[in-house]
């Protein structure tokens, strides 16, 4: 099949920016795509990051340290964007003014007001794709679990949960980083951090928190410097959101939760939702398995817990007996932004969208009235007003 080349350059050559060349590199792993994402050009400020690239991936033809300049490149049609969030402002808006489309880290600006200068900047720019990375939904068990509730299973819906647990900042000799650090992270903290993946979903299917009280905690309050001294930890460690959602025919409490210190879990993301006619729940800390318990009046009440089979939402080379993991997730989350490029939102070959600017920006909307309930310690109404 010929397959509609797609040329990238990455702003940010971390953690994420590496994810994104492994799966640009391991996309003969899909089947029946036709495009294909090649990196042609990187920049990272620290030219050493930049480098692995250039080892490691052969398409990478050049490597700046000064991003306008890859913006300036005409080879560069789309751009993966993964710095620290206060830069998400700055370089996005660039990035979308330059016409390539975005495929960009959340939360997608550091606050609210950069969220909606991002928002106003892709308004104004109509032909560019922009999404937001949320990888986790791709996993086959949440996509069981979309297909439930686009089915209307569950009934009157009880109750959701949803979170996303990490272990990695329980051990305090761990050196600080921009990720504690209010200036380069965000007031947010780990809502910022971890809070869309979260929220994609809730998000997805309508559920909007009307209202939020939280309970946000700062659990090691420094750490090492890696100078021999100690620097304070500023943002936030952990965050439980008590929502109260309201659709157009339901509403239901749905308690969302992001922790950066939750002992034992070490990339725990999960959702629960439960009905009066039917509960589901998945988890990546049982990546395999989904579990669904219908329930008829008078009926047994039986959890049915099944290895989910890898039945992708693109299909892949790996038999369906075999498991998937986050490195598929991220391949998956790849193809979905390229599809949208390639064939538009309605053309797409399957129908879940990556995050959405919108999507993002509720985030923004909760976490704001997050910060104030923790201020104040009262139940604050979150802001809808604009956002649709
Ligand atoms: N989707 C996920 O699962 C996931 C996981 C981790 C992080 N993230 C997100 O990815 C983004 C980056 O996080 P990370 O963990 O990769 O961080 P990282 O610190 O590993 O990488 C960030 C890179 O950006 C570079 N950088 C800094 N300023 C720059 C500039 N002006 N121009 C170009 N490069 C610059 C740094 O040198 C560094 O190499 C954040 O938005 C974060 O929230 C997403």
């Amino acid at each position: 099949m010929a397959k509609r080349i797609i040329r990238f350059g990455v702003i940010g050559c971390g953690l994420m920016g590496k994810e994104f060349a492994s799966a640009a590199a391991r996309w003969c792993h899909l089947t029946g795509v036709d495009f294909e994402p090649r990196i042609v050009a990187v920049c990272d400020a620290n030219p050493e990051a930049a480098r692995w690239f250039q080892d490691n991936v052969p398409s990478v033809l050049k490597a700046y340290t000064d991003y306008r300049e890859l913006l300036a490149d005409p080879d560069v049609e789309a751009v993966y964007c993964a710095v620290p969030h206060n830069l998400h402002e700055s370089i996005y808006l660039d990035i979308i003014r330059a016409g390539k489309h975005l495929l960009g880290e959340k939360p997608f600006g550091i606050d609210r007001a950069a969220n909606e200068a991002i928002l106003e900047a892709i308004r104004s720019h109509p032909g560019v794709v922009v999404r937001s990375s949320s990888e986790f939904p791709f996993y086959p068990g949440a996509q069981q679990i979309v297909q439930w509730v686009n089915e209307g299973r569950f009934g009157r819906i009880i109750e959701v949960e949803a979170g996303f647990w990490h272990s990695s900042d329980l051990d305090p000799t761990k050196p600080i980083n921009w990720k504690r650090r209010i200036a380069t992270n965000g007031e947010y903290g780990c809502m910022g951090d971890l809070g869309l993946h979260v929220l994609h979903l809730p998000l997805r299917f309508g559920w909007k928190p009307a209202s939020v009280r939280a309970l946000l905690t700062k659990i090691v309050e420094q750490r090492p410097d890696g100078r021999g001294g100690m620097a304070p930890c500023e943002t936030w460690d952990n965050a439980i959101l008590a929502c109260d959602v309201k659709t157009e025919d339901q509403a239901f409490p749905m308690l969302l939760s992001t922790k950066r210190i939750a002992p034992g879990h070490a990339n725990t993301w999960f959702i629960r939702i439960q009905g009066t006619a039917f509960s589901a729940e998945f988890t990546t800390k049982n990546p395999k398995q989904v579990a669904s318990l219908p329930y008829t009046p008078g009926g047994s009440q039986a959890w049915h817990v099944v290895d989910a089979p890898y039945r992708s939402a693109y299909g892949t080379i790996t038999g369906g007996i075999f498991e998937f993991g986050f490195s598929d997730s991220i391949l998956q989350m790849w193809a979905a932004f390229c599809d949208e490029i390639v064939h538009g939102a309605e053309g797409m070959a399957q129908p879940f969208r990556n995050a959405l600017p919108e999507e993002a920006a509720g985030s923004h909307r909760l976490f704001t009235a997050a910060l104030e309930s923790q201020r104040t310690g009262g139940t604050v109404a979150v802001d809808w007003e604009g956002l649709h």
